[in-house]
């Protein structure tokens, strides 16, 4: 080797050398750190029970599941045995997978099952509240077929803990009190008896709830795996409860509901392996074509939140959510241009016509006008055990509390998943999305979701584990959290904090949370043409980061009582 071949490869070396060591210098961190592994999940006694697996012995897989039930007890208004979700795995070995455990339209279900005579949507709600607004549930399919494929603990020592809790009591924290006392009428609207979570006084923090008809439907789970949840008892409870409002859901449809193993969608961003969940949840392709776009630009220099970031954010984030409308829904049912999606001449060219000067009104990228609404609540849980092996899942109800629904002597919420469908195409849903015909209603098929389970490699190291909660804000919640950290060099737990900012393509609009951005900033973004909305918290993240020395950081949401534990 020549002496200035020999300088160049040394440059290089010592480059390399120092931004891994300024990187680790300047990360600050903000989060939780432990030294083996962490569970972050969206409530401190999930945490502590999934904290706990690991230190028996369990893996990240034994731990998500633990986690999991222990959500359906103590955050009942998106931890769920009665809805569904999507788990992203990455082993330390290398192996990947991802599981589709989202719920499906009943075999009874209609494409115009929510128009009324006049092929308008109906105004009763049926796809939101009650019975006729429920999927026939995946989780506890979900969590047996993760336990069969990578579980190494007993599964009845993964349900145990779970059954402790919803038969002694557990203490509400001032939020759960909060998110209870907004939902009392419709719990009384939308059952026929009392449920635990109805109270004559106002909840509040401190306050303990008891759930024994919980804790006997766990306990068949425990005993009669799957089938103590899809057949026997617990399906009779399911659809008593369905006869008795006008729901569709029948044994065979519970008895026939299978969680399938997907490809995962793996695509690159600035040297980084980013691996997340293909349809039918929208998240990982739209996630990708998000990073498709921001990677041309040197979005480090023009800042974090500053105008020509979250302009050139929201340019994109236009097109991707066209894009969904019209191509994503269930594969077994529509064919997807997966590869066209994903593909870098696409998207370069969908993102050509991008203006520095001006924004690009969403009318002009497609038609539609839509109300929005918002609901955060769907939930994700994120594990990294003491061997590398990293866990992503997220898990839902639909809105707060699902169908507001407690099947009758069973303890649980049903999902109101079915308004994740186009209930009539080119209308919205209750986050304001539109759907096409891709995802319009068929029996037996998955409704098109937004949960984006993701996991971050570089140089075949586990680097990230994220996910979050928030109806059609998912996708970009989680491609900000992982911008914070791989652009503008933030810690875990301060990409989590760090304020978001959100479009969908319809409504027209930037959504902001309060200081996101400052006044000169939203300034110049209307001066771009852009219209602002100031809105709640966006998103609820579960994240944990692999730091240079091995350690890891938590990134547990303070918009929620998020936590993260580790040792
Ligand atoms: N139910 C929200 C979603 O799946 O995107």
């Amino acid at each position: 080797m020549s002496p200035s071949r020999r300088f160049f490869f040394f440059s290089i070396f010592l480059l390399t050398l120092y931004s891994c060591v300024n990187h680790s210098q300047r990360i600050p961190l903000k989060g939780k750190i432990s030294e083996k592994a962490m569970v972050s999940s969206a409530h401190p006694l999930a945490s502590a029970i999934g904290l706990e697996i690991m230190k028996k012995g369990g893996n990240a897989i034994d731990s998500a599941i633990a986690t999991h039930f222990a959500l359906s007890v103590v955050y009942p208004q998106a931890g769920n045995i009665g809805g569904g979700g999507f788990a992203v795995i990455r082993l330390d070995d290398g192996t990947i997978a991802s599981l589709d455990f989202r719920e499906k339209a009943p075999g009874l279900a209609d494409r115009d099952m929510y128009l009324d005579a006049n092929g308008r949507l109906n105004s009763k709600q049926w796809s939101t509240h009650g019975n006729l607004a429920s999927g026939v549930p995946g989780a506890v399919d979900g969590m047996f077929q993760l336990h069969d494929k990578f579980g190494s603990l007993p599964m009845s020592e993964l349900i145990q803990p779970s059954i402790d809790l919803a038969k002694n009591c557990y203490t509400l924290t001032a939020l759960a009190a909060d998110i209870l006392n907004i939902n009392q009428d419709e719990f009384q609207q939308q059952n026929r008896w009392s449920i635990p979570h109805l109270s004559d006084e106002p909840w509040q923090k401190g306050d303990t709830i008891q759930q024994p008809e919980l804790a006997r439907t766990l306990t068949r789970i425990q005993l009669q795996g799957r089938r103590g949840f899809y057949e026997g008892k617990t399906a009779d409870q399911i659809v008593a409860e369905m006869k008795s409002g006008n729901g569709i859901i029948t044994h065979s449809d519970l008895k026939n509901y299978k969680s399938i193993w997907r490809k995962p969608i793996i695509g690159h961003y600035r040297g980084h392996q980013i691996i997340s969940m293909g349809p039918p949840s929208s998240g990982g392709v739209a996630l990708m074509q998000l990073l498709r776009g921001t990677a041309n630009y040197p979005i480090a220099n023009w800042g974090h939140n500053s105008a020509k970031t979250i302009h050139l954010m929201t340019e994109l984030e236009r097109r991707v959510y066209a894009d969904r409308a019209t191509y994503l829904g269930d594969p077994d049912f529509v064919d997807i241009p997966i590869e066209q999606l994903l593909d870098s001449v696409y998207n370069q060219q969908r993102y050509d016509g991008i203006s520095f000067d001006k924004a690009t009104p969403s009318a002009v990228v497609s038609a539609g006008e839509i109300p929005p609404k918002e609901s955060p609540e769907t939930t994700h849980l994120s594990v990294v055990d003491d061997q590398g092996n990293a866990v992503s899942i997220t898990t839902t109800l639909n809105s707060s509390f699902g169908s507001k629904v407690m099947v009758q002597g069973a303890g649980f919420f049903l999902n109101n998943e079915m308004d994740d469908f186009s209930s009539k195409p080119g209308s919205p849903n209750l986050y304001g999305l539109i759907g096409g015909e891709a995802n319009a209603i068929a029996p037996n098929k998955r409704m098109l979701s937004s949960m984006t389970p993701t996991i971050v490699t570089y140089n075949d190291k586990l680097k990230m584990v994220l996910g979050t909660p928030g109806g059609s804000t998912i996708i970009t919640s989680v491609y900000q959290t992982l911008l914070n950290v791989i652009d503008h060099g933030m810690g875990m737990q301060e990409a989590v904090n760090a304020k978001r900012v959100h479009h969908q393509w319809y409504p027209d609009e930037i959504r902001l949370e309060t200081d996101a951005l400052s006044n000169s900033t939203q300034a110049q973004l209307e001066a771009l043409g852009h219209q602002l909305r100031m809105t709640d918290k966006i998103g609820r993240m579960n994240c944990i980061l692999v730091l240079p020395d091995g350690r890891l950081e938590g990134g547990a949401d303070p918009r929620g009582d998020n936590t993260a534990l580790g040792y």
